[in-house]
């Protein structure tokens, strides 16, 4: 494999409602228990310096403080602010507006950033959890999405945009029915949502109500996330690399399956945010998105693919009403 750093102003972008714009392919930080945080910041430092420009982090992920170190390195090395993209997330137990400010404004600190390009709400439901908790678990003050309080803790992060703290705004593990009323009560419309987004589920009528609404889809899960911990894990689960039009793909592009994922991603218009410590899977990852696309055949063949199977169902955030991890899904067009 080429060890040749990729030149970032090749990699294809998308301009947001804002003008701004993001690169097609960023990479993911969630160590999904196994990797910690030194070995996430060594490996966004060398994505970095491979030529990655979008870094997608979160509060809950535990090592901002690390990536903020990776990302200082690279400013001292050369790269200019304007040129990075970093994404952070606002978790669940900071949803009362104070504390989603001092969330944000933590992680700015660790990050060692005066502004943060895009700010997620990362659940739109209120809980609290010990980190690494099983599917089991479940907080006995966990609440369903209200969309007062929601827009209560929107117009704090509207708040922060105004400050010039924050570019961008958006939601994550999001609806159409919720995203319909933030459209309408937003002062300050999210510009991306970060949703699951993977062959095998592949969100076909939220993707295109993003399209439609000037929303940019950032995939999360890009390779269905072999390595996920176990209470995102079910029987149900597909494997993506494994659908055999993925594989007959790979063997006719001479690449692996995860790279099949990956073209397909981005040629869908979608942002992937593939995580990888292994400088060997982030270098290639994103040398898959930069040459020998598949074709329009191909394309039609990935659609096939779909089997709406969500991995991340978050069954964890229900409430105690709930039933099924569905009703976090508003599956049936409505909220609850
Ligand atoms: N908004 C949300 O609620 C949310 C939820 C989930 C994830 N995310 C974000 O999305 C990112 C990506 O999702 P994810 O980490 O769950 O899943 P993923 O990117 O689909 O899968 C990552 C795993 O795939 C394997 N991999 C990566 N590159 C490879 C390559 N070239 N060849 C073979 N295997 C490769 C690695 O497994 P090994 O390490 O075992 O080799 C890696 O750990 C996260 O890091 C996070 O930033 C957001």
């Amino acid at each position: 494999m080429s060890i040749t750093p990729i030149d970032p102003a090749k990699v294809p972008r998308h301009v947001l409602a804002d003008g701004s714009t993001l690169p097609a392919i960023g990479i993911g930080t969630f160590g999904s228990d196994r990797y910690g945080p030194d070995e996430i910041g060594a490996a966004v430092l060398g994505a970095l310096r491979y030529g990655y420009r979008l870094v997608d982090c979160a509060s809950v992920y535990g090592n901002e403080d690390t990536i903020g170190r990776a990302l200082a390195t690279c400013l001292d090395e050369g790269v200019r602010r304007p040129d990075l993209r970093v994404m952070s997330k606002v978790w669940n137990d900071a949803h009362d507006p104070d504390r989603a400010i001092a969330s944000t404004m933590t992680s700015l600190d660790k990050l060692g950033l005066d502004y943060l390009d895009v700010l997620y709400v990362h659940w739109p439901f209120p809980n609290s959890h010990a980190p690494g908790v099983g599917a089991d678990s479940r907080d006995p003050a966990a609440r369903p999405y209200h969309h007062d309080e929601f827009m209560r803790l929107w117009r704090a992060l509207e708040s922060l945009v105004d400050q010039g703290l924050v570019r961008a705004l958006g939601t994550s593990n999001t609806t159409i029915p919720k995203l319909e009323r933030l459209l309408s009560d937003a002062r300050v419309a999210p510009q991306v949502n970060e949703m699951e987004l993977h062959p095998c589920f592949q969100q076909g009528r939220l993707f295109q109500f993003c399209l439609d609404h000037a929303i940019q889809p950032i995939g999360y899960c890009p390779l269905g996330s072999p390595s996920r911990p176990q209470r995102d894990r079910t029987p149900t689960d597909l494997s993506d690399v494994d659908q055999p039009v993925v594989r007959d793909i790979a063997a006719a592009h001479g690449c692996h399956p995860v790279a099949v994922c990956l073209k397909w991603a981005v040629q869908r218009g979608q942002v992937p945010i593939p995580f990888a410590v292994k400088a060997a899977q982030y270098q290639s990852n994103i040398q898959a998105v930069m040459n020998d696309p598949l074709t329009r055949e191909e394309m039609e063949a990935m659609a096939s693919v779909e089997r709406n199977n969500r991995l991340v169902k978050g069954q964890v955030f229900l409430w105690d009403t709930a039933t099924s991890w569905l009703d976090l899904w508003d599956v049936d067009g409505n909220l609850p």
